[in-house]
């Protein structure tokens, strides 16, 4: 059974259990800054977990793209991914543990027709803050599940969320496979990591909410959440090894492996994944960068092209397996079709820049390795890791596999702390997700970055407030800045624009730098991306009489510092998401 036909019976199962389908949300939270991405089907139900009225109702169903970072160490085993789908229906205050462990395993056993003792399930054991769940347990005995099937664990196995700091959470019962392989312990079981049990699915019983102190309070209604992993539910349809023998990856993995001299199953399946996310983090408006998920892109595109290396595949033919990837998932995903061009440019763009710094980055980590070999050194401390990062774009996790394979070490936590000194120094700690980077801070960068401030201002004013920044990209000799609107602006607006920021250089408006807590800044009416992982305090910026954001800086005093701007380019980068690129007139 393919996955599509997995997500479609799916889908047409909770309809007939008086669901409704809803779309899933976009891989950026539009509505959380204080992570990067969607990780679970529940992120952007939480406004009615906790209360609000769904507009469709108390019973919901859907399918949603997810992307998990934490598991980029783990991607070339048989079940992790970085980006998956996830299949998950909802009771928001309607039906609790009866009905949706009946469901799970009807649709199991009746719609996969998947034998009953193939099922393995836990349950959470008890602890301080919820009890023991005995009536999850009864349940599936009552299903037909033999008790010696029945697991109990604690908080670590059977407890899910909340997904940030605080929100609804609660336990859960899990749903194991088991795919037939031999034990490989007396002791194995569910919570084991051999491989032997798959975890595919997760019927939360969010009925808490944890509050900042710590504490769990009741929710004001008991909802069912549920997840289940599409791409490893295919394989165990399929009777696959694992999730990269599925359909959704084969095209690729066979094409590279066609074009690679030597292809390594471990390369093989990281190239397949990472190239998989990035085309979906490029449908969802992100360009690689520096920082935040643009960080995240130009790491999975970075480690991807390393992977290529190693295996003899030419990099230069990176955009043939974007084409195979698009050919092979558009009819799954609809909006591979529509950006295919923009994931080609980026993606290609994205590997020029990486190849231009490769070959003396390389060069550099030779003589790095081979200083510590001759002083009998098997770890590469932080600065020089930090070197690699900053000078040559080595993301710290290519110089890892790297040293790896030079039988060294790398020490990350040095890298970070060289990291964050860094982002300090160039104060650009706080300033939120897109902005900046960690690039040069000269005299003509930061006049670019004042005008960043004045071109939004100026967009939102003459577009509309629904205009948001979606990014930008400063050098010395130009500023390009992206942002939402539906359709091409046209010269006329353009010029408007123009004309209103180098109205505001003629104003020789004073530029004003003020700490405050993220709260205030909030209240002060500051543009931003209000991400309090960036501390607690922040900088913001005031141009005297016209804006107000939220940024690190650094800027310049006076806006009578700039030149005149001149817009020479507007075009789309992805569907909703224009780009603007304007100089100083000198
Ligand atoms: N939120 C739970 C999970 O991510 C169930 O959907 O597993």
């Amino acid at each position: 059974m393919k996955a599509i036909e997995i997500r479609n019976k799916y889908l047409d199962f909770f309809k007939s259990k008086g669901h409704k389908i809803i779309s899933g949300a976009k891989l950026i939270p539009e509505n959380d800054p204080t992570v990067l991405f969607t990780t679970a089907g529940m992120h952007p139900l939480v406004p009615y977990l906790i209360g609000s009225p769904h507009p469709e109702g108390k019973r919901i169903v859907d399918f949603q793209k997810c992307l998990r970072t934490d598991d980029i160490d783990e991607v070339g085993d048989n079940r992790h991914l970085t980006f998956f789908e996830m299949l998950g229906n909802w009771s928001l205050g309607d039906y609790f543990k009866e009905d949706s462990i009946k469901y799970s395993f009807e649709f199991l056993t009746k719609v996969l027709n998947i034998p009953v003792d193939k099922i393995s399930v836990t349950c959470f054991l008890g602890d301080n803050d919820a009890p023991k769940d005995d009536v999850s347990a009864k349940i599936w005995e009552e299903c037909g599940i033999d008790k010696t099937r029945i697991y109990f664990f604690g908080k670590k196995d059977n407890w899910w969320g909340p997904a940030g700091q605080t929100g609804p959470c609660g336990p859960d019962t899990e749903i194991f496979l088991d795919t037939g392989v031999i034990k490989c312990s007396n002791d194995c079981n569910p919570s084991c990591d051999c491989g032997k049990y798959i975890e595919i699915w997760n019927n939360v019983f969010m009925e808490y909410n944890k509050m900042e102190d710590g504490s769990f309070k009741q929710l004001s209604q008991k909802n069912v959440d549920t997840g289940m992993g599409l791409e490893r539910m295919a394989f165990l349809m399929q009777g696959k090894n694992h999730i990269f023998e599925t359909e959704l990856f084969m095209p690729i993995i066979s094409k590279v492996s066609d074009m690679s001299e030597n292809p390594e199953e471990d390369s093989l399946r990281i190239i397949a994944d990472h190239l998989r996310a990035s085309a979906f983090l490029i449908c969802d408006s992100v360009i690689p960068s520096n920082v935040g998920q643009g960080y995240i892109l130009r790491r999975l595109i970075r480690r991807t092209i390393r992977h290529m290396r190693k295996i003899g595949f030419n990099p230069d033919k990176i955009t043939d397996v974007c084409v195979t990837l698009i050919d092979n998932l558009n009819n799954m995903y609809g909006e591979l079709e529509t950006n295919r061009n923009n994931i080609l440019e980026e993606i290609k763009t994205e590997k020029n820049r990486f190849m231009n710094t490769l070959l003396s980055g390389e060069k550099e980590f030779i003589k790095v390795i081979n200083k510590l070999k001759e002083n009998n050194i098997n770890i590469i401390d932080g600065i020089a890791t930090f070197r690699l990062y900053d000078t040559f774009g080595f993301p710290p996790e290519v110089t890892n596999e790297l040293a790896k394979e030079n039988g060294l070490c790398i020490d990350m936590d040095g890298f970070k702390v060289c990291f964050e000194q860094h982002q300090a120094k160039s104060r650009e700690g706080s300033e939120g997700i897109f902005k900046g980077g960690l690039a040069d801070h000269s005299e003509e960068t930061t006049k670019y970055h004042t005008a960043a401030h004045l071109i939004l201002e100026s967009l939102q004013k003459i577009l509309g407030n629904d205009v948001i920044q979606k990014g930008s990209n400063i050098t010395a000799e130009r500023i390009r800045f992206d942002f939402s609107h539906p359709e091409k602006v046209t010269r006329e607006l353009l010029d408007q624009v123009e004309d209103m920021v180098n109205a505001q250089i003629d104003k020789k408006l004073q530029v004003v730098c003020s700490e405050m807590l993220l709260d205030e800044a909030r209240k002060y009416g500051a543009k931003g991306i209000f991400n309090s992982k960036y501390g607690e305090s922040v900088k913001v910026y005031t141009i005297e009489g016209f804006s107000k954001e939220i940024c690190g800086g650094p800027h310049v005093d006076n806006t009578s510092k700039l030149n005149h701007i001149k817009i020479l380019k507007e075009e789309a980068v992805s569907s909703g998401i224009r780009r603007i690129k304007a100089v100083f007139i000198k």
